[in-house]
């Protein structure tokens, strides 16, 4: 009798897996399999200490929430729109638009992509700005260390770099990872999370992008997943996470994910810190008896690798000091037998290839490697040393850095001219010059700002370049 009901039952089952379309095609992200991979969470009282933290969750690459733990930090308790307005007001930021694309990048208070606090908060209720930053020391006072990191071991003493992520609501991102580990802390709002391990990267659909990149994205459109197109995407068993204000994430190194801001005020920060690669332990010998393991501990009590003054130059996206820098730096010094500045020289010269000329940038000083050198050649002996290295201070690794690092524009004040190209802004000006005899600086500022979406403080720069000065006219000559 059963065999009679499988074989009536079959061409049924046949015909339904015959139509081809796999489940949740073109539906929005996380259709196409319920969630199963489930993350471990933490209260303030189960939280681990550092040791078990680093041991169980870290070191495997494993996700863990700790739900309400910056509950009794002061930017919690503080950081209303008002209170951010007056006391941080005058500070920068970086901004992007909502959607993650280039030619969506919002015009701040002066520059484009480049925010103060103050015009930030007056504006982003009602705006496509997504502040997407690193975030002032000056703020590192209010911002907590949950203590499964920061209440001893290394965790807490290997901070590369600290991100605000502040939106207005609708905030959403593509699939991707980034390089660093990561402690994301909700101070407004709600965020919805989507897992995917790193393991199952192969079925991701992974941008090509520069072969080395420890960042990257995923092709896959998260409004609309199309399963058969990314046939693979469907195998991949993800994490369905709801983090509420107050809660703090832990998101491994390389770990997928794409999120998704609620709320009309969605505020959190990270700390990013080491990845730790290649090692199965790390240094926790101070944690003893004495430690605190309750208490959050600010910001402020820590050293940072790449800080952020709220003006200039920022450093978003910079090595890290030990894993990066020194690393590489002691092999390559220790593969000479005499390391001398003629060395260092050589092998910085490749670099220069390809930079911009810094000469022109009021925001960046000029590479000088010599200089680096001298201060790495602690004897002054003309040569450098793996122990020089081992002992040189992460101040000298920052104005090494400083020399090394690439320039990227949307760190810097000049980010309006690699996005709006000269030649753009010269066939704005022959156009115009066309049509009209003359253009007054008032009219210009008006004509650049809705045709290239930039600031009025560039459409000065140009008239200025154009006439000095004066607020009156360009004549035809000029063309
Ligand atoms: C928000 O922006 C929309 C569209 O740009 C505009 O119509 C509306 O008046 C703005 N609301 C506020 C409160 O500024
Ligand atoms: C994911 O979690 C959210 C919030 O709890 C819930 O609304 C949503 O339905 C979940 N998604 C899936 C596919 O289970
Ligand atoms: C670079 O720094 C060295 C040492 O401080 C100095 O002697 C040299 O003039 C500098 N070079 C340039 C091009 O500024």
């Amino acid at each position: 009798f059963a065999w009679f009901r499988v074989l009536l039952l079959s061409p049924i089952l046949i015909c339904t897996f015959g139509s081809n379309v796999p489940v949740g095609h073109l539906k929005v992200l996380g259709s196409h399999r319920p969630p199963s991979v489930i993350i471990d969470e933490f209260t303030v009282d189960t939280a681990p200490k550092p040791e078990e933290f680093y041991r169980d969750y870290v070191r495997h690459s494993k996700p863990a929430v700790f739900r309400g733990a910056v509950l009794e930090s002061k930017a919690y308790k503080t950081w209303s729109d008002a209170y951010i307005r007056e006391h941080y007001g005058d500070l920068e930021a970086r901004i992007e638009g909502k959607k993650e694309k280039w030619d969506t990048i919002p015009a701040g208070e002066t520059y484009l992509g480049r925010d103060t606090f103050r015009h930030f908060v007056d504006t982003y209720h009602n705006s496509s700005s997504y502040m997407v930053s690193e975030l002032p020391e000056k703020m590192y006072g209010d911002v907590a260390v949950i203590p499964s990191v920061g209440a001893c071991g290394l965790i807490g003493k290997r901070f590369v770099e600290i991100d605000i992520w502040w939106n207005g609501g609708g905030g959403k991102s593509v699939i991707h990872k980034d390089a660093y580990n990561q402690i994301n802390c909700l101070y407004r709002g709600t965020k919805h999370w989507k897992l995917f391990e790193y393991k199952y990267e192969k079925w991701i659909y992974k941008h090509k992008e520069l072969e080395d990149a420890l960042g990257g994205f995923s092709e896959v459109n998260v409004d609309r997943v199309d399963l058969i197109k990314h046939r693979n995407f469907a195998k991949i068993p993800w994490s369905n996470l709801t983090i509420h204000e107050g809660d703090c994430l832990y998101l491994p190194k390389s770990y997928y994910h794409q999120v998704y801001s609620e709320g009309q005020n969605i505020l959190a920060v990270s700390l990013l810190f080491s990845r730790f690669d290649d090692v199965n332990e790390i240094d926790m010998s101070d944690c003893n008896d004495e430690t605190d393991y309750k208490a959050l501990r600010p910001l402020s009590d820590f050293d940072v690798m790449w800080k952020w003054a709220g003006t200039g130059y920022m450093t978003m996206g910079w090595g890290d000091i030990e894993e990066n820098y020194r690393n590489e730096l002691r092999s390559y010094v220790g593969s000479v037998d005499k390391f001398t500045v003629k060395h260092w020289n050589q092998h910085h010269e490749t670099l220069e290839g390809f930079d911009i000329p810094r000469e022109k940038f009021p925001d960046l000083e000029s590479r000088n490697f010599t200089k680096a050198f001298k201060a790495f050649d602690k004897n002054k002996d003309g040569i450098l040393s793996v122990n020089e290295i081992d002992q040189s201070t992460w101040d000298e690794f920052r104005y090494y850095a400083l020399q090394f690092e690439d320039y990227e524009p949307s760190n810097s004040y000049m980010f309006e001219y690699s996005l709006i190209p000269y030649e753009r802004v010269l066939k704005l000006i022959k156009m115009v010059l066309k049509s009209q005899e003359k253009l007054t600086r008032q009219n210009w500022i008006k004509l650049y700002t809705k045709e290239t979406k930039g600031t009025p403080h560039y459409a000065n720069i140009v008239f200025d370049g154009l006439v000095g000065q004066d607020d009156v006219v360009i004549c035809k000559k000029i063309t």
